[in-house]
């Protein structure tokens, strides 16, 4: 691969196909598009590029086929895996261009929309209409629906309404060959032949480059109610989580944060004012949200006395919008308070909910092992654990060297409980190493078929998800 330096003659031709301010080779732009939100990494490449259509970008990827140049999508480079990271050199194109909602279809209630468009912004333009697209991640202020495409992005509502993949009816891709097809159909059943939409989603930039999505959507769920609940032990918060369900209630959130996710973004964000006991060491962030007032109050009696029966302290009901949103931002704030304390790595953990105490036992034994702290927070009912690892005083040696073998501990527990090595934010680069611990070599070989049938020059985001 032509990975390094792009000759004058390939930056020519790319000027001449997008016009010369939309090709960049300066360091300022080649060091802000070589990172990602992805630990402390930095992978700069050798040009990067903002196409505005879809023809751009095939003329750009047949280009990069005939010379052999890796190229690598990327969105608003918010992402926790390193997808978007050009680790082999070569072209970062960037979709910021593709920043528009072209329709919102009222009588289907479904829209069409580019992939660089922010997802709270597409939030707030069907919310105007009455209508409701639920995915959320914690970035949702700056991420762009592309790359929560790219991962299947969840965040705290999937818990009641799913992923980004249970949202996406169809799309426009670039095939790596250059090639304009769309997936599938603008229709809410599809049985049709191999589910190309849900192959692509989820395949973080390695087989296409989306640039139109039809989504569904929902009416808006006017009302909600939220509650904070302290335990004084972890262990009680993770087992009221399953028990919940049970109960017969599907919240429309259901998030758990450690003590230290509490302490250290109150300190990140001085504007959240919320009194922690010393002796509370967890909280649960409780949402439930419907059409009808009287049943959500019954709904949330319910579920405080389900969290009662496991030792849970004074619930905090929110009662005004300010403070429910206060609250939200406190858990949404998370993982920026602790990268702005540490160096550290995300895990994305992720098991069947009822075991999700015996994960968060799980992680806290692997890590008196291997001497590392972890703060740990996340999509409690999703079984989904953030695990934050803490690179503090560790020694370069013992992180580089020693913490894989902690992280692959805390996998293979993932896998052993019926899970999985990541829930919604991808295996990109930095989770690589570890993907055979949840798939095996059959599976593997499958992926690779496939890529080499999308992608034979393997210039699309090479080097992610498996080995080549
Ligand atoms: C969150 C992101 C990190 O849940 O997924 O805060
Ligand atoms: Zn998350």
């Amino acid at each position: 691969m032509n990975a390094g330096n792009l000759t004058a003659e390939i930056i020519a031709e790319l000027q001449s196909l997008l016009g010369p301010e939309y090709v960049h080779t300066d360091s300022e732009r080649l060091e802000r598009y070589g990172r990602d939100e992805t630990e402390d990494l930095l992978y700069k490449p050798a040009c990067v590029v903002r196409p505005h259509t879809p023809e751009e970008i095939s003329a750009i990827v047949r280009l990069c086929n005939i010379y052999l140049i890796p190229l690598t999508p990327r969105g608003a480079g918010t992402g926790l895996s390193g997808g978007a990271l050009p680790i082999h050199g070569g072209i970062v194109l960037s979709m910021e261009r593709f920043n528009k909602i072209l329709h919102i279809d009222e009588a289907n209630l479904q829209a069409t929309v580019e992939p660089g468009v922010i997802n709270e912004e597409f939030q707030n333009a069907v919310r105007e209409k009455g209508l409701f697209y639920p995915p959320d991640p914690a970035s949702k202020g700056s991420c762009f629906l592309g790359g929560n495409l790219a991962h299947s992005s969840g965040g705290p509502k999937a818990v009641k309404y799913g992923t980004t993949r249970d949202y996406v009816l169809n799309m426009q891709v670039v095939l790596p060959t250059g090639e304009i097809v769309w997936t599938g159909a603008n229709v809410l059943k599809y049985s049709t032949g191999y589910n190309l939409t849900h192959l692509m989603i989820g395949s973080e930039g390695t087989l296409g480059i989306i640039t139109r999505i039809v989504f569904r959507l929902i009416p808006y769920p006017p009302h909600n109610l939220v509650m904070l609940v302290p335990f004084n032990h972890a262990a009680h918060a993770c087992e009221a989580v399953s028990a919940v369900f049970r109960a017969g209630i599907t919240p429309s959130g259901l998030e758990f944060m450690e003590r230290d996710a509490i302490d250290w973004v109150r300190a990140f964000v001085p504007d959240i004012n919320v009194q922690v006991p010393d002796e509370v060491q967890a909280h649960l962030l409780v949402e439930v949200d419907g059409n009808d007032m009287d049943v959500l109050y019954k709904d949330a009696e319910r579920i405080a006395e389900v969290m009662q029966q496991h030792h849970a302290g004074e619930i905090l009901f929110a009662d005004t919008a300010d403070q429910k949103n206060m609250l939200w931002l406190m858990r949404r704030k998370v993982a920026e308070a602790v990268k702005s304390n540490s160096v550290y790595k995300e895990e994305d953990t992720v098991v069947p909910r009822a075991a999700l105490p015996q994960l968060l036992a799980g992680v806290k034994a692997i890590g008196q092992k291997y001497g590392f702290k972890s703060v740990c927070y996340g999509h409690a009912g999703d079984g989904n654990l953030h695990v934050n690892i803490i690179k503090g005083e560790l020694s370069d040696e013992i992180w580089h060297n020693e913490l894989p073998k902690g992280i692959a501990e805390i996998f293979e527990l993932c896998v052993e409980l019926g899970g999985t090595i990541s829930g919604e934010h991808g295996i990109g680069l930095v989770q690589q190493p570890y993907i055979g611990i949840a798939i095996d070599e059959k599976r593997l070989e499958l992926m690779r078929e496939i890529k080499r049938v999308f992608d034979p020059n393997g210039i699309l985001n090479p080097g992610k998800i498996y080995n080549a």
